[in-house]
């Protein structure tokens, strides 16, 4: 049975150690990666300011190498009796090196640790869930091209309303992707500063370089204050997940749009039958469970805020370990929102729409303003317009002319998809993970 890191003379009772390390050993798995390049980063530093010798930092550095190829390939493991994956990196390496591994901890506490790994973590994540939105919004602004003539009904209040089209329906989402990934943006700069170095959240005696471990680790800049850095625990993650709950808004009103429009009491669009799901008992039935169930955990990704915040709130500054609960709920639903965004792109892709909905007698009505307008340009004073065309619709005289006009910047005849191209492209350039990855290769010795 390996000793826990703090474990002295006294042995923690086992139903309390069950309690305490809960679903760490788990959870942690997420973080090895980022745990081993944390370190590789931190002891590079110790080196720096004679903690270790170079032969030393050799030895360690060629050993947490070979821990980040175990973890890369999913073959990393936190042993039974080893509470967490900052205690089980250290124990291969005392366990492989001797004396030296215990030497890495210098100046660092695990708060510390599991800071940067959460950050090191969640940024590697956000460049994925941001290449996924980019690739969806590609994908909705082709559709929207494609089908910008074919007109559909507009609704409010889910009553027929007014002439839309299939070319405002996919652009409408690509363009509240360009939005939801400026969230994402702010996110993701507020997560890529360093807190390594605030220990246990109040800094360390030793002469600490932390502008080198930020710098190796390919860091915007600093969580500069320690108390700060550690107050960061949680509100990074509630930041991101904020990031995160805005996509997830975006997919589950689009899935619901989409389960709608399939519906054969619609009939607007047609999901593919391969992207569909059968039913044990009706022979005939094609299922969008992809799309319920992208509602359904978008839904609960938009709770992970609130989630986050329930367990945070009113923690005062300092280190708690009501924080570890966070990694629970955080660190699984990148995954979950990156397969609801893929799922979304291949079957929006492949979407069929119905080219002749409005040629239906059921839509007419929804012709009524553009009689009305009609009536205005030629002089008539919209008022008027309005009463008369409202008086022939009851009187049943009303028959509309199906050609709609709308020119107007974003309108069925305008979509601007353009400039929302350049919107979402503009915002795309503004990531730079280009730095973390370089970073990231350098300390690996890969590049
Ligand atoms: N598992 C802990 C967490 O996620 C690591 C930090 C432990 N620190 C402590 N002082 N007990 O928060």
């Amino acid at each position: 049975m390996a000793q826990k890191l703090w474990e002295k003379s006294v042995q923690v009772n086992k139903n309390i150690e069950r309690f305490t390390v809960g679903l760490d050993r788990e959870m942690d798995l997420y973080l090895a990666k980022y745990d081993v390049l944390g370190s590789m980063a931190h002891i590079t530093m110790l080196e720096s300011i004679d903690l270790l010798t170079k032969q030393e930092l050799t030895q360690l550095l060629a050993e947490l190498k070979n821990i980040y190829a175990t973890a890369e390939k999913g073959e990393f493991v936190i042993e039974e009796g080893v509470e967490d994956v900052h205690s089980q990196v250290e124990l291969l390496l005392t366990r492989k090196l001797g004396d030296v591994g215990k030497k890495i901890h210098s100046g660092r506490s695990r708060n510390d640790q599991v800071l940067l790994d959460l950050k090191l973590f969640t940024r590697a994540e956000i460049k994925e869930i941001a290449e996924s939105v980019e690739q969806l919004f590609h994908v909705l602004i082709r559709q929207s091209e494609r089908y910008k003539n074919v007109l559909m009904p507009g609704y409010t209040h889910l009553q027929i309303a007014m002439p839309s089209s299939f070319g405002l329906w996919f652009g409408a989402y690509a363009e509240s992707l360009a939005d939801d990934m400026l969230f994402l943006q702010a996110a993701f700069k507020m997560c890529n500063r360093n807190p390594l170095g605030s220990a246990a959240g109040y800094g360390s005696s030793f002469p600490l370089n932390r502008t080198m471990t930020t710098q190796l680790l390919g860091f915007d800049s600093l969580d500069y204050n320690v108390v700060y850095a550690q107050m960061g625990r949680g509100k990074m993650e509630r930041n991101v997940a904020f990031a995160m709950a805005t996509i997830a808004g975006t997919l589950s009103k689009m899935a619901f749009d989409a389960c709608l429009f399939n519906s054969q009491n619609f009939g607007f669009v047609k999901l593919p039958d391969e992207c569909t799901t059968g039913s044990s008992i009706m022979p005939h039935k094609k299922n969008p469970d992809v799309f319920e169930l992208t509602r359904a955990k978008c839904n609960k990704i938009q709770a992970l805020p609130q989630q986050i915040m329930m367990i945070a709130n009113n923690l005062p500054s300092g280190y708690f370990r009501d924080l570890q609960i966070i990694k629970e709920i955080f660190l699984p639903a990148f995954q979950e929102l990156k397969d609801c965004l893929d799922m979304a792109t291949y079957i929006m892709d492949k979407i069929k729409v119905n080219e002749h909905i409005l040629d239906d007698d059921k839509y007419q009505l929804i012709f009524s303003v553009e009689e009305v307008n009609r009536l205005a340009r030629e002089g008539m004073p919209f008022r008027d317009a309005y009463k008369k065309v409202g008086l022939d619709i009851e009187a049943g005289n009303f028959s509309p002319n199906k050609e709609v006009h709308h020119t107007h910047e974003g309108s069925i005849g305008n979509l601007c998809n353009d400039e929302i191209s350049a919107l979402m492209q503009q915002i795309v350039n503004g990531f730079n993970f280009h730095c973390m990855e370089t970073a990231e290769s350098v300390l690996l010795g890969r590049s």
